[in-house]
């Protein structure tokens, strides 16, 4: 186990914009940064990071908490590989204190898949430069493609030897378990039916030169394996089988790398092959990643646009591989992106053309010849439908379908411009079947967003039983915001003490006093007997009256960092939520007052005479409700009588409470 002398450090070092920086393209916005969302395809930014605080949350998804809970949301980490992968990024020590065979053995699945992939990679690398073999077969393949030496360091290139069982037995050898060999597909084990022992076991790649495949963190997932054969009835690429840590449509090779370069540069280029990319590094085009041959995936678009909302997609020069790669177009559009499009001449690939040309001339060639998807569209097809109306009107259709893919209007409107001068028709007519497309897909997103829910944010309209449970909700956390920002605070409160003179009379009497945050509200919680309905909350609550008891002040870092993940959540959403505001295109709910501080005499009394009342009513509603059915019953009248007279006295403590809340607001 990792010792809390580590655990503290971590803490203490890590910032959480800079935690998530390595994953999400972060804007500066005020005191915060914000960006789009990692969990989910939007346009509009709804993530936002607070530096101050050293907090996040995604409006989306509701998601939020401290550097820590990012990792694990996004990077699927444990609490304890969390922790690992962030002394690591600062170089923090980490001191472990004795492991028993039994927590050796729990240890992550994931983890240990991980920690396999990693020793291949490093084996695979080893090999490659400093075996015998590995030099005259593997290493001087890749000189001849003319990859460098620190080139093939950089994307830590390998060779696997033509050898049946050289990997495994390695891996054995190093005690790593064959299980894990198995799961991510390095090792093929043979068991015996019937007795389920294991009867072989092979190394998957052989005789074969590898691109390890990384996540954008520089986790290894997988491999791509090539042959060094020219025999066409071997496969070209055998590439690592899916497992629980490699997921070929959600990644993109070369994202480790190029990430950096995609942000700076704002553009990524997209190419088709390992090798494409790798040449296009070496030739200084470093902002680029590969789909490794299969069609292009929302999620792996998803990828690029944490980074940048521009892709250039880099075509072979066959026409069959554009043609079905068109699709990926409409995907990135549909993402709100921009896409450029760049074609080579016939029979060359990313890769030969960068080894043909100097790096300028590269760069010269990349920016002269990106063209947009319209632009790109009709040279591709337009040659075969300039004499011809009817493929003329099939080609118009198509790239109408791509723009109402477009989700910006402005933009829209701009390549229906462009789209009726390229293919000389009036833009009338692209409008006009440009917002039928668009109906029809209103219907089918209208279809798709019934069927999806909510979470919490505020005042849901729903329905009435939901109203009343959101507004104990609003006020309980209204309390809980308050106690957490200022409960330290001292501040002058005014109340309002009736009494009867003598003559019977009612007099009010204004008092002043000045009180702690935390204790007033604790105080007027205990005077009324009120817990906090939510379970959360509560568990918060006692935590800062434990604080209050021991006369500690409240920190809000402990509770933001708390072991309890359900505390820390919640208290990183409330405290995130007064900063929605600054997400320009967000419906804020009015919580929150405007004014803070000086606010705080009006608005505490208000939330807990509010608090009071909403109790109170419902005290009434179920006295009635037992009103209601003794009257059916028809047997117990007077017990009735004692009811309503404490209905009576409710409602006049009702009276009283909305006069001291018109005085005190
Ligand atoms: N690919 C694959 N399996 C194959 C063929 C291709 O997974 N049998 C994937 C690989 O990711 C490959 C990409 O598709 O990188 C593009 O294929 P191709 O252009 O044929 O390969 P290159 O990477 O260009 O390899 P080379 O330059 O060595 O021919
Ligand atoms: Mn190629």
């Amino acid at each position: 186990m990792i010792t809390r002398n580590t655990i503290d450090k971590v803490f203490e070092t890590a910032r959480v914009e800079e935690v998530i920086g390595d994953f999400v393209n972060l804007k500066k916005s005020g005191a915060n940064y914000k960006g789009l969302s990692p969990f989910v395809d939007e346009k509009t930014p709804s993530f936002m990071v607070s530096p101050v605080k050293q907090i996040w949350k995604d409006f989306s998804t509701g998601k939020g908490g401290n550097a820590i809970t990012f990792l694990m949301e996004h990077e699927h980490y444990s609490y304890p590989e969390a922790i690992r992968f962030l002394a690591k990024k600062y170089n923090i020590e980490i001191e472990e204190t004795e492991q028993s065979d039994e927590q050796k053995q729990q240890a992550d699945e994931r983890e240990s898949m991980y920690l396999v992939s990693e020793f291949a990679k490093n084996y695979f690398h080893d090999i490659l430069l400093n075996s015998e073999k590995g030099k005259a077969i593997g290493l001087s393949y890749f000189k001849e493609r003319g990859f460098t030496n620190k080139t093939i360091k950089k994307f830590e290139l390998g060779y696997a030897l033509d050898d049946w069982t050289a990997f495994t037995d390695a891996a054995l050898d190093k005690k790593y378990d064959l299980k894990f060999l198995e799961k991510v597909g390095l090792t093929i084990v043979k068991t015996d039916t019937e007795t389920s022992l294991v009867k072989k076991k092979f190394d998957r790649f052989k005789g074969r030169v590898l691109f390890p495949i990384q996540s954008m963190s520089g986790r290894v997932l997988g491999f791509g394996g090539r042959t060094l054969l020219t025999d066409k009835k071997v496969a070209k690429y055998l590439n690592s089988p899916e497992s629980d840590i490699y997921h070929k449509s959600k990644i993109l090779y070369g994202i480790y790398q190029a990430k950096q370069s995609i942000a700076k540069e704002d553009n990524c280029y997209l190419v088709e092959g390992y090798t494409d990319v790798i040449s296009m590094f070496q030739s200084g085009i470093e902002n680029v990643v590969a789909s490794s041959g299969t069609a292009l995936t929302s999620d792996q678009i998803r990828l690029i646009h944490r980074l940048t909302p521009n892709i250039t997609v880099l075509f072979d020069g066959d026409a069959a591989g554009i043609r079905a790669s068109i699709r990926g177009i409409d995907l990135i559009l549909e993402q709100g992106m921009n896409v450029k499009v760049i074609t080579f001449p016939d029979g060359e690939d990313p890769d030969s053309f960068a080894k043909s040309k100097s790096t300028e001339e590269l760069r010269e060639y990349l920016t002269e010849n990106a063209k947009d998807f319209i632009q790109f569209k009709t040279s591709l097809l337009l040659d075969g439908a300039k004499n011809d109306p009817i493929k003329k009107a099939d080609l118009i259709r198509d790239i109408v379908a791509s723009i109402s893919k477009i989700p910006n209007n402005i933009q829209r409107e701009v390549y229906v411009q462009e789209c009726a001068r390229i293919m000389n028709i009036s833009e009338n007519v692209l409008f006009n079947e440009l917002s039928q497309n668009l109906k029809k897909e209103q219907r089918e997103i209208h279809k798709k967003q019934s069927n999806t829910q909510t979470p919490f944010t505020g005042v849901v309209k729903e329905s009435k039983q939901i109203e009343k449970v959101d507004r104990l909700m609003v006020l309980e956390s209204s309390l809980i915001w308050v106690l957490l920002l200022y409960g330290n605070e001292e501040v002058d409160f005014v109340d309002y003490i009736t009494e009867i003179d003598d003559e019977g009379k009612k007099i009010i009497n204004k008092e002043d006093y000045t009180n702690t945050v935390s204790n007033e509200i604790y105080v007027n919680l205990q005077e009324d007997e009120i817990e906090f309905t939510n379970p959360v909350f509560l568990k918060i609550y006692y935590e800062i009256i434990n604080k209050l008891n021991q006369d500690q002040i409240i920190e809000i870092d402990s509770l933001i960092n708390h072991e309890d993940t359900e505390i820390a959540a919640m208290v990183t959403d409330i405290l995130m939520d007064e900063e929605k505001q600054s997400l320009s295109d967000w419906e804020r709910h009015d919580i929150w007052p405007t004014s803070k501080k000086d606010q705080l005499p009006k608005f505490i009394p208000d939330v807990i005479y509010n608090l009071r009342r909403f109790l109170v009513k419902k005290l009434i509603g179920s006295i009635m409700e037992k009103v209601k059915i003794n009257g059916e019953e028809k047997n117990s009248t007077n017990s009735n009588q004692e009811l309503l007279t404490e209905v009576n006295d409710y409602n006049e403590l009702q009276i009283i409470l909305a006069e001291k809340l018109n005085r005190v607001v």
